[in-house]
This record gives structure tokens, C-alpha cells and sequence, in this order.
């Protein structure tokens, strides 16, 4: 009996423990347009009591914030934005990470559930990728929630009713950061190729499709869904320019891309 009554204390203890921890959720906010969010998305996003946004320099202004700041009642919830800088070398951001990891922490350990937004899905090139990892390796038991978006390669690829790939195709991801010639390989290798962030790299992947007899096989989506949203098929008139970061070049290796744009938004900035 006696024993008993001396382990009571400790176990509750332990209980409050376990229902202290907050649990972390990676939210996909979509591309841009506020409602290809999910139901799941919105219904956490308008309930959570903390909302992390990381955002890159490369962007102005945090462009996932801009899709859910309506949504989001700042008077209830804490909306933590911060910026960190564009490294090519991962290991150059780590006191960055910690910083958030700390911060994150700090919130989820007194018990409050945190939502991570990312643009897009938050597993497909992603910052929130790196912050899981991070801290999970300090809190392994940390409880975790992944609410998946529609990716900017769907939701572009819907904006000029594109198939990207059909049966037995296949299609390569690329974040066009890397050597633009590798790209050339892959051209070759693959049916269909997503570049992302290919406003760096336009001007290199240009002269590569001309040589290769595909420039009208491509097909240039900036800020989809936004009412900024721009669709290029005269790849020509990129020529120098200075692109936007929320931009994709899908090219059809294969066949020529139907010039045709579906939706209201598409209709008005498309330049065919
Ligand atoms: C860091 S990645 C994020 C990808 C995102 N997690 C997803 O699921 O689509 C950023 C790149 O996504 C693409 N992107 C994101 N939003 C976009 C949009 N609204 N229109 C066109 N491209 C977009 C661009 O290629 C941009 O450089």
C-alpha cells in the first residue's frame, strides 16, 4: 500500500509530461490561390493556437503568408515569420534552424499545438523538411502531423490543362539550381521535367531547348494562381529578364505543348 502511494506522485508527473507536449503539423498551403487549400489546412489553421512561417530572402515578403493571413486571427494565435537566409550550402543555415527549433520548442513544451505552412506540399522541396529533421533529433517523441498540399508542379500544370505525364511516361523533378548542362541528360532521359525555380537558370535552359529542336515543347507558369499569375509560351521574350522566384518551366520532351490556358485567371495573363 504504502509503495504504491509513493509511486502515485511520479506517475502523474509523467502523465502531465506526456500531455504537456504540443505536437508539431507541416501544413501545405497550396500554390497561391487560398482555395486550393484544404479543408484540413483551413480547419487547423483558423483553430491552432501558434503558426510558424520560414520564409527565404529570395522571396518578397512570405508568400505563404499572404495565402493564409486571412484566415489567421492574430489576436488569438501567435504567427511567428521568420526570415533566414538563401545558402546553397545547407550547413551555413544551421544557427538558423536552431534559432527556429528553439523557438518551436519553446511552444510545443508548454503544451500548444504548432503549424508549420509551407508553400505547396510541405514534403516536396520543402524548408520544412529541414526543420523536422532537426527537431525530432531533439525530440524524439515529439508527436507529428503532416497535412499534405497541392504542389505548384499540379497546380501549374492544371493552369494550361497540361497532362504532364500519361501511362507509361515518366517525368523528372528538377530544381534547376544545379549545373543547367545536367539538364541536357536529363532532357534526353525523361518524357516530361518539372524545373523549379527555374527563374535562375532561364537564360542557360533556353539556348539548350533551341538546340535541341523542344523550345515549343515547353511552356513558363510564374506566380500560379495569384492574381498575378503569368503563363509564357514565346520562351523567347524571357530572354534577360528578370523572372520571379514562384516560377516552373514544364517541358513535354516528346511533342509539341498545346497552347490552351483553362480558367478565368490563365485566360487574362496568358501570352501566347
Ligand atoms: C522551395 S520550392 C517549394 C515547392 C513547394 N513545396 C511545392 O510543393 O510546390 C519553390 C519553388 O516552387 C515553385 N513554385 C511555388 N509556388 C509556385 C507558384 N505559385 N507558381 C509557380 N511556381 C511555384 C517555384 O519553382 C519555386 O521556385
Amino acid at each position: 500500500m504504502e509503495t504504491a502511494l509513493k509511486n502515485e506522485p511520479a506517475k502523474v508527473k509523467e502523465s502531465e509530461k506526456i500531455k504537456m507536449l504540443g505536437k508539431l503539423y507541416g501544413v501545405g498551403v497550396g500554390p497561391g490561390d487560398p482555395q486550393l487549400l484544404t479543408l484540413k489546412a483551413h480547419r487547423l489553421l483558423t483553430t491552432v493556437p501558434v503558426v510558424y512561417v520560414p520564409k527565404s530572402r529570395e522571396e518578397s515578403g512570405s508568400f505563404a503568408l499572404s495565402i493564409i493571413d486571412s484566415f489567421l486571427d492574430r489576436g488569438r494565435q501567435e504567427v511567428i515569420d521568420l526570415l533566414f537566409p538563401m545558402c546553397k550550402d545547407q550547413s551555413g543555415l544551421a544557427q538558423f534552424w536552431e534559432k527556429s527549433v528553439g523557438l518551436l520548442l519553446d511552444r510545443l513544451e508548454k503544451g500548444l499545438d504548432v503549424a508549420c505552412v509551407c508553400i505547396g506540399d510541405p514534403l516536396l522541396y520543402s524548408t520544412f523538411s529541414y526543420l523536422l529533421e532537426r527537431i525530432i533529433a531533439r525530440r524524439p517523441d515529439l508527436p507529428v502531423e503532416i497535412i499534405p498540399g497541392v504542389t505548384s508542379i499540379s497546380a501549374c500544370a492544371a493552369s494550361v490543362a497540361l497532362p504532364l505525364v500519361k501511362a507509361g511516361e515518366t517525368l523528372a523533378v528538377i530544381p534547376a539550381t544545379y549545373e543547367p548542362e545536367a539538364v541536357r541528360g536529363l532532357l534526353r532521359q525523361f518524357d516530361a521535367l518539372a524545373l523549379m525555380k527555374v527563374n535562375r537558370v532561364m537564360d542557360q535552359i533556353l539556348p539548350m531547348l533551341e538546340e535541341m529542336g523542344i523550345r515549343d515543347h515547353a511552356v513558363f507558369i510564374s506566380r500560379c494562381g495569384t492574381d498575378q499569375q503569368e503563363i509564357v509560351w514565346d520562351l523567347d521574350s524571357l530572354k534577360g529578364k528578370e523572372l520571379n522566384y514562384h516560377s516552373i518551366l514544364l517541358i513535354r520532351t516528346k511533342e509539341p505543348i498545346a497552347r490552351r490556358a483553362s480558367g478565368a485567371l490563365s485566360e487574362k495573363k496568358s501570352h501566347v
